[in-house]
Protein backbone atom coordinates (compact mmCIF):
# COMPACT_ATOMS: atom_id res chain seq x y z
CA UNK A 1 0.00 0.00 0.00
CA UNK A 2 1.80 3.59 -1.24
CA UNK A 3 0.41 6.91 -0.47
CA UNK A 4 -0.15 9.75 -2.45
CA UNK A 5 -2.11 12.93 -2.87
CA UNK A 6 -4.36 13.18 -5.95
CA UNK A 7 -5.43 16.54 -7.09
CA UNK A 8 -8.49 17.90 -5.93
CA UNK A 9 -10.14 18.50 -9.36
CA UNK A 10 -10.09 14.52 -10.51
CA UNK A 11 -12.47 14.20 -7.19
CA UNK A 12 -14.77 17.52 -8.84
CA UNK A 13 -15.38 15.28 -12.40
CA UNK A 14 -16.10 11.85 -11.00
CA UNK A 15 -16.59 11.56 -7.16
CA UNK A 16 -15.79 7.91 -6.47
CA UNK A 17 -13.78 6.72 -3.41
CA UNK A 18 -11.98 4.05 -5.89
CA UNK A 19 -10.09 4.00 -9.28
CA UNK A 20 -8.97 1.38 -11.16
CA UNK A 21 -5.64 1.60 -13.95
CA UNK A 22 -4.71 -1.69 -15.44
CA UNK A 23 -1.36 0.05 -16.28
CA UNK A 24 -0.35 1.00 -12.59
CA UNK A 25 1.76 -1.82 -10.33
CA UNK A 26 -1.00 -0.99 -7.82
CA UNK A 27 -3.76 -0.96 -9.65
CA UNK A 28 -6.31 -0.29 -7.12
CA UNK A 29 -6.17 3.37 -5.22
CA UNK A 30 -8.75 4.00 -2.40
CA UNK A 31 -10.03 7.34 -1.46
CA UNK A 32 -9.03 7.66 2.60
CA UNK A 33 -12.20 8.41 3.85
CA UNK A 34 -10.81 8.50 7.25
CA UNK A 35 -9.10 11.68 6.53
CA UNK A 36 -12.11 13.88 5.16
CA UNK A 37 -12.53 16.62 4.94
CA UNK A 38 -9.24 17.62 6.17
CA UNK A 39 -6.99 16.04 3.09
CA UNK A 40 -7.97 14.06 -0.14
CA UNK A 41 -5.38 11.41 -0.10
CA UNK A 42 -5.54 8.35 -1.96
CA UNK A 43 -4.13 4.92 -1.22
CA UNK A 44 -2.53 2.32 -3.36
CA UNK A 45 -3.07 -1.24 -3.34
CA UNK A 46 -1.46 -4.14 -4.97
CA UNK A 47 -3.43 -7.06 -2.58
CA UNK A 48 -6.80 -8.19 -1.30
CA UNK A 49 -5.19 -8.71 2.30
CA UNK A 50 -4.75 -5.09 2.30
CA UNK A 51 -7.89 -4.04 0.12
CA UNK A 52 -9.67 -6.30 3.80
CA UNK A 53 -8.44 -4.10 6.05
CA UNK A 54 -9.00 -0.84 4.53
CA UNK A 55 -12.61 -2.40 4.62
CA UNK A 56 -12.28 -3.20 8.21
CA UNK A 57 -10.41 -0.27 9.14
CA UNK A 58 -13.01 2.57 7.29
CA UNK A 59 -11.10 3.45 4.53
CA UNK A 60 -13.66 2.63 2.49
CA UNK A 61 -16.97 2.49 3.57
CA UNK A 62 -20.46 2.62 2.78
CA UNK A 63 -22.24 -0.45 1.63
CA UNK A 64 -22.19 -0.66 -2.48
CA UNK A 65 -18.55 1.15 -2.17
CA UNK A 66 -17.61 -1.92 -0.15
CA UNK A 67 -18.62 -4.21 -2.59
CA UNK A 68 -17.02 -2.84 -5.30
CA UNK A 69 -13.44 -2.63 -3.41
CA UNK A 70 -14.46 -6.60 -2.26
CA UNK A 71 -14.73 -7.36 -5.98
CA UNK A 72 -11.29 -5.44 -7.30
CA UNK A 73 -9.91 -7.28 -4.33
CA UNK A 74 -10.35 -10.28 -5.67
CA UNK A 75 -8.61 -9.16 -9.08
CA UNK A 76 -5.48 -8.36 -7.42
CA UNK A 77 -5.71 -11.31 -5.43
CA UNK A 78 -5.56 -13.16 -8.33
CA UNK A 79 -2.56 -12.01 -9.66
CA UNK A 80 -0.90 -14.18 -7.20
CA UNK A 81 -3.00 -17.31 -7.53
CA UNK A 82 -1.39 -20.34 -8.88
CA UNK A 83 -2.69 -21.41 -12.66
CA UNK A 84 -3.82 -24.78 -12.32
CA UNK A 85 -7.41 -24.80 -11.46
CA UNK A 86 -7.65 -26.53 -8.23
CA UNK A 87 -5.05 -24.40 -6.78
CA UNK A 88 -6.65 -20.70 -8.29
CA UNK A 89 -9.89 -22.29 -6.58
CA UNK A 90 -7.73 -22.77 -3.32
CA UNK A 91 -5.92 -19.72 -3.36
CA UNK A 92 -9.49 -17.83 -4.36
CA UNK A 93 -11.47 -19.30 -1.19
CA UNK A 94 -8.60 -18.09 1.15
CA UNK A 95 -8.73 -14.45 0.13
CA UNK A 96 -12.94 -15.01 -0.57
CA UNK A 97 -13.13 -15.97 3.43
CA UNK A 98 -10.72 -12.83 4.39
CA UNK A 99 -12.83 -10.00 2.47
CA UNK A 100 -16.72 -11.74 4.00
CA UNK A 101 -14.82 -11.49 7.29
CA UNK A 102 -13.83 -7.87 6.98
CA UNK A 103 -17.49 -6.24 8.03
CA UNK A 104 -20.76 -8.69 8.63
CA UNK A 105 -23.63 -6.52 8.11
CA UNK A 106 -23.32 -4.51 4.33
CA UNK A 107 -24.68 -7.31 2.10
CA UNK A 108 -23.01 -5.99 -0.70
CA UNK A 109 -19.65 -7.30 0.43
CA UNK A 110 -21.27 -10.69 0.20
CA UNK A 111 -23.18 -9.99 -3.17
CA UNK A 112 -19.72 -9.06 -4.63
CA UNK A 113 -17.78 -11.70 -3.39
CA UNK A 114 -20.72 -14.54 -4.42
CA UNK A 115 -20.39 -12.81 -8.10
CA UNK A 116 -17.17 -13.02 -8.33
CA UNK A 117 -17.22 -16.75 -7.55
CA UNK A 118 -20.05 -17.61 -10.20
CA UNK A 119 -17.47 -15.59 -12.54
CA UNK A 120 -14.73 -17.69 -11.11
CA UNK A 121 -15.83 -20.89 -11.78
CA UNK A 122 -18.02 -20.33 -14.99
CA UNK A 123 -14.40 -19.32 -16.61
CA UNK A 124 -12.64 -22.13 -15.27
CA UNK A 125 -15.16 -24.55 -16.93
CA UNK A 126 -15.33 -22.72 -19.91
CA UNK A 127 -11.25 -22.64 -20.45
CA UNK A 128 -11.68 -18.60 -20.51
CA UNK A 129 -8.95 -16.59 -18.63
CA UNK A 130 -10.09 -16.18 -15.17
CA UNK A 131 -7.99 -13.63 -13.97
CA UNK A 132 -9.49 -11.28 -17.12
CA UNK A 133 -12.61 -12.38 -16.41
CA UNK A 134 -12.70 -10.88 -12.70
CA UNK A 135 -11.27 -8.04 -13.53
CA UNK A 136 -13.96 -7.52 -16.19
CA UNK A 137 -16.76 -8.26 -14.06
CA UNK A 138 -15.07 -5.86 -11.35
CA UNK A 139 -15.69 -3.23 -13.69
CA UNK A 140 -18.80 -4.06 -14.08
CA UNK A 141 -19.76 -4.23 -10.49
CA UNK A 142 -18.23 -0.80 -10.30
CA UNK A 143 -19.85 0.68 -13.55
CA UNK A 144 -23.48 -1.05 -12.83
CA UNK A 145 -23.47 0.06 -9.31
CA UNK A 146 -23.28 3.91 -10.82
CA UNK A 147 -25.78 3.42 -13.20
CA UNK A 148 -27.87 2.07 -10.50
CA UNK A 149 -27.34 5.17 -8.25
CA UNK A 150 -28.41 7.31 -11.17
CA UNK A 151 -31.38 5.25 -12.02
CA UNK A 152 -32.49 5.78 -8.36
CA UNK A 153 -32.20 9.48 -8.39
CA UNK A 154 -34.70 9.82 -11.39
CA UNK A 155 -37.21 7.69 -9.72
CA UNK A 156 -36.49 9.64 -6.33
CA UNK A 157 -36.23 12.87 -7.47
CA UNK A 158 -40.02 12.77 -8.52
CA UNK A 159 -41.05 12.07 -5.02
CA UNK A 160 -39.23 14.70 -3.87
CA UNK A 161 -40.91 17.32 -5.36
CA UNK A 162 -40.30 21.55 -5.43
CA UNK A 163 -38.19 22.43 -2.54
CA UNK A 164 -37.61 20.03 -0.57
CA UNK A 165 -36.16 20.23 3.04
CA UNK A 166 -34.61 16.88 3.22
CA UNK A 167 -32.86 15.25 6.56
CA UNK A 168 -30.22 12.47 5.55
CA UNK A 169 -28.17 10.57 8.16
CA UNK A 170 -24.90 9.03 7.66
CA UNK A 171 -22.95 8.98 3.95
CA UNK A 172 -25.46 7.76 1.74
CA UNK A 173 -23.67 9.58 -1.72
CA UNK A 174 -20.78 9.00 -4.10
CA UNK A 175 -18.42 8.55 -1.32
CA UNK A 176 -20.30 5.35 0.01
CA UNK A 177 -20.89 3.70 -3.27
CA UNK A 178 -19.40 3.45 -6.59
CA UNK A 179 -20.31 6.89 -7.59
CA UNK A 180 -23.40 9.40 -7.06
CA UNK A 181 -24.53 7.91 -4.31
CA UNK A 182 -27.76 6.37 -3.40
CA UNK A 183 -30.01 8.90 -1.02
CA UNK A 184 -27.62 11.47 -2.01
CA UNK A 185 -27.80 10.41 -5.46
CA UNK A 186 -31.49 11.27 -5.04
CA UNK A 187 -31.29 14.62 -3.32
CA UNK A 188 -28.24 14.93 -6.05
CA UNK A 189 -30.79 14.06 -9.31
CA UNK A 190 -33.62 16.26 -7.80
CA UNK A 191 -30.55 19.69 -7.82
CA UNK A 192 -30.07 18.64 -11.10
CA UNK A 193 -32.98 18.67 -12.42
CA UNK A 194 -33.46 22.40 -10.38
CA UNK A 195 -36.38 21.20 -8.17
CA UNK A 196 -34.67 23.06 -5.42
CA UNK A 197 -33.45 21.04 -2.44
CA UNK A 198 -31.92 21.66 1.24
CA UNK A 199 -30.17 18.90 3.11
CA UNK A 200 -29.88 19.14 6.96
CA UNK A 201 -27.19 16.15 7.51
CA UNK A 202 -27.02 14.95 10.65
CA UNK A 203 -23.95 14.66 11.73
CA UNK A 204 -23.98 10.88 13.20
CA UNK A 205 -22.37 9.84 16.51
CA UNK A 206 -19.79 8.04 16.71
CA UNK A 207 -18.01 7.75 13.12
CA UNK A 208 -19.50 11.48 12.30
CA UNK A 209 -19.97 9.89 8.52
CA UNK A 210 -22.56 12.92 8.09
CA UNK A 211 -20.30 15.75 9.41
CA UNK A 212 -17.05 14.02 7.81
CA UNK A 213 -18.37 13.25 4.42
CA UNK A 214 -22.11 13.62 4.09
CA UNK A 215 -21.19 17.93 4.90
CA UNK A 216 -18.09 17.81 2.53
CA UNK A 217 -20.06 16.11 -0.44
CA UNK A 218 -22.50 18.50 -1.09
CA UNK A 219 -20.10 21.16 -0.56
CA UNK A 220 -18.10 20.14 -3.31
CA UNK A 221 -21.41 18.99 -5.44
CA UNK A 222 -22.74 23.11 -4.68
CA UNK A 223 -26.03 21.02 -2.85
CA UNK A 224 -27.95 23.46 0.10
CA UNK A 225 -26.46 21.76 3.19
CA UNK A 226 -26.96 22.54 6.86
CA UNK A 227 -25.39 20.16 9.70
CA UNK A 228 -27.16 19.47 12.83
CA UNK A 229 -26.14 17.27 15.64
CA UNK A 230 -28.43 14.02 15.74
CA UNK A 231 -30.10 15.31 18.41
CA UNK A 232 -31.45 18.14 16.95
CA UNK A 233 -33.53 16.50 14.18
CA UNK A 234 -36.94 16.17 16.05
CA UNK A 235 -36.61 20.02 17.21
CA UNK A 236 -36.63 20.40 13.17
CA UNK A 237 -39.29 18.16 12.41
CA UNK A 238 -41.41 19.96 15.20
CA UNK A 239 -41.01 23.13 13.75
CA UNK A 240 -42.09 21.87 10.22
CA UNK A 241 -38.13 23.01 8.60
CA UNK A 242 -37.98 19.48 7.36
CA UNK A 243 -40.55 17.50 4.93
CA UNK A 244 -38.91 14.05 4.12
CA UNK A 245 -36.15 11.96 5.10
CA UNK A 246 -34.03 9.83 3.21
CA UNK A 247 -31.42 7.23 3.87
CA UNK A 248 -29.30 4.27 2.56
CA UNK A 249 -29.48 1.31 3.66
CA UNK A 250 -26.29 -1.77 4.03
CA UNK A 251 -28.81 -4.72 3.87
CA UNK A 252 -32.92 -4.89 3.47
CA UNK A 253 -34.62 -8.47 4.74
CA UNK A 254 -37.41 -9.90 3.06
CA UNK A 255 -39.99 -7.85 4.92
CA UNK A 256 -39.22 -4.50 4.31
CA UNK A 257 -36.99 -3.96 7.76
CA UNK A 258 -34.13 -1.92 7.54
CA UNK A 259 -30.59 -1.97 8.62
CA UNK A 260 -28.38 1.34 8.44
CA UNK A 261 -26.16 3.65 10.38
CA UNK A 262 -26.67 3.54 14.07
CA UNK A 263 -29.55 6.29 15.05
CA UNK A 264 -31.58 5.24 11.80
CA UNK A 265 -34.33 4.05 13.51
CA UNK A 266 -34.80 7.34 16.25
CA UNK A 267 -34.77 9.11 12.78
CA UNK A 268 -37.76 6.85 11.26
CA UNK A 269 -39.76 7.01 14.51
CA UNK A 270 -39.23 10.88 14.95
CA UNK A 271 -40.45 11.21 10.98
CA UNK A 272 -43.79 9.28 11.08
CA UNK A 273 -44.54 11.38 14.61
CA UNK A 274 -44.42 14.08 12.83
CA UNK A 275 -46.00 12.35 9.59
CA UNK A 276 -42.85 12.95 7.39
CA UNK A 277 -42.23 10.19 4.89
CA UNK A 278 -39.49 8.32 5.15
CA UNK A 279 -37.77 6.88 2.49
CA UNK A 280 -34.64 4.31 1.63
CA UNK A 281 -32.65 4.83 -1.32
CA UNK A 282 -30.66 1.34 -2.14
CA UNK A 283 -29.76 -0.79 -5.22
CA UNK A 284 -30.91 -4.39 -5.74
CA UNK A 285 -27.92 -5.99 -4.59
CA UNK A 286 -28.82 -4.49 -0.96
CA UNK A 287 -31.52 -6.42 -0.92
CA UNK A 288 -31.47 -9.90 0.43
CA UNK A 289 -34.56 -11.79 -0.13
CA UNK A 290 -32.30 -14.62 2.10
CA UNK A 291 -32.66 -13.06 4.95
CA UNK A 292 -36.78 -12.82 6.15
CA UNK A 293 -36.45 -9.68 8.77
CA UNK A 294 -34.14 -6.98 10.80
CA UNK A 295 -33.86 -9.96 13.89
CA UNK A 296 -31.87 -11.46 11.52
CA UNK A 297 -29.42 -9.44 10.04
CA UNK A 298 -25.45 -9.51 12.01
CA UNK A 299 -25.40 -5.91 13.44
CA UNK A 300 -21.19 -5.16 13.33
CA UNK A 301 -20.25 -3.32 17.14
CA UNK A 302 -17.64 -1.67 16.86
CA UNK A 303 -14.87 -0.77 19.31
CA UNK A 304 -15.20 1.85 22.31
CA UNK A 305 -12.61 4.18 21.16
CA UNK A 306 -15.05 5.53 18.52
CA UNK A 307 -17.23 6.52 21.31
CA UNK A 308 -15.05 7.68 23.84
CA UNK A 309 -12.49 9.89 21.67
CA UNK A 310 -13.50 11.85 18.86
CA UNK A 311 -9.97 11.89 16.47
CA UNK A 312 -7.41 11.50 19.10
CA UNK A 313 -9.26 13.70 21.79
CA UNK A 314 -10.35 11.62 24.62
CA UNK A 315 -13.95 12.83 25.40
CA UNK A 316 -15.15 10.42 28.40
CA UNK A 317 -13.36 8.94 31.56
CA UNK A 318 -11.07 6.12 31.19
CA UNK A 319 -12.64 2.72 32.70
CA UNK A 320 -16.37 3.72 31.49
CA UNK A 321 -18.56 0.79 30.06
CA UNK A 322 -19.20 1.48 26.08
CA UNK A 323 -21.51 -0.22 24.00
CA UNK A 324 -20.82 0.73 20.05
CA UNK A 325 -23.79 -0.89 17.97
CA UNK A 326 -22.93 0.55 14.21
CA UNK A 327 -26.28 -0.12 12.86
CA UNK A 328 -29.72 -0.02 13.78
CA UNK A 329 -32.85 -1.88 12.26
CA UNK A 330 -36.14 0.60 11.08
CA UNK A 331 -39.33 -2.11 10.96
CA UNK A 332 -41.00 -2.00 7.76
CA UNK A 333 -43.97 -0.19 9.10
CA UNK A 334 -41.76 2.87 9.21
CA UNK A 335 -40.63 2.59 6.04
CA UNK A 336 -42.85 5.04 3.78
CA UNK A 337 -40.97 3.76 0.41
CA UNK A 338 -37.78 1.86 -1.05
CA UNK A 339 -36.13 3.21 -4.05
CA UNK A 340 -34.53 1.10 -6.37
CA UNK A 341 -32.84 1.00 -9.47
CA UNK A 342 -35.83 -1.12 -10.78
CA UNK A 343 -38.46 1.50 -9.24
CA UNK A 344 -39.81 2.53 -5.98
CA UNK A 345 -41.49 -0.28 -3.72
CA UNK A 346 -44.13 0.21 -1.42
CA UNK A 347 -45.54 -1.95 1.90
CA UNK A 348 -46.37 -4.33 1.70
CA UNK A 349 -42.95 -4.96 0.98
CA UNK A 350 -42.76 -8.84 1.04
CA UNK A 351 -44.77 -8.81 -2.13
CA UNK A 352 -43.35 -5.51 -3.71
CA UNK A 353 -39.55 -5.93 -3.24
CA UNK A 354 -39.33 -9.54 -4.51
CA UNK A 355 -41.31 -8.09 -7.56
CA UNK A 356 -38.46 -6.05 -8.19
CA UNK A 357 -36.24 -8.18 -9.47
CA UNK A 358 -38.41 -9.67 -11.84
CA UNK A 359 -39.11 -6.18 -13.43
O1 LIG B 1 -20.21 2.26 8.77
P1 LIG B 1 -20.44 2.79 7.39
O2 LIG B 1 -19.93 4.17 7.18
O3 LIG B 1 -19.95 1.81 6.32
O4 LIG B 1 -22.01 2.85 7.26
C1 LIG B 1 -22.59 3.33 6.08
C2 LIG B 1 -24.05 3.41 6.13
O5 LIG B 1 -24.68 3.02 7.07
C3 LIG B 1 -24.73 3.90 4.89
O6 LIG B 1 -25.88 4.62 5.22
C4 LIG B 1 -25.12 2.70 4.03
O7 LIG B 1 -24.01 1.88 3.81
C5 LIG B 1 -25.70 3.10 2.73
S1 LIG B 1 -24.47 3.70 1.65
C6 LIG B 1 -25.12 4.01 0.13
Amino acid sequence: MTRQKSPASRLNEDLSPLHWNDEAKAKLQLLDQRCLPNEERWLSYRDDAAVAEAIKTMVVRGAPAIGCAAAFALVLGAEGYPDDAQGFRHAFAASFERLAASRPTAVNLFWALDRQQKVMEHALASGADPRRALRDEALAIWREDIESCRQMGRHGAKLLGKDANVLTHCNAGALATGGYGTALGVIRAAHEAGQGVHVYADETRPYLQGARLTAWELQVSGIDVTLICDNMSGALMRQGAINTCIVGADRIAKNGDVANKIGTYMVAVLAARHGIPFYVAAPLSTIDLETADGDAIPIEERSAREVTHVGKERIAPEGVAVRHIAFDVTPAELVTAIITEAGVAEPPYEHSLPGLFSS
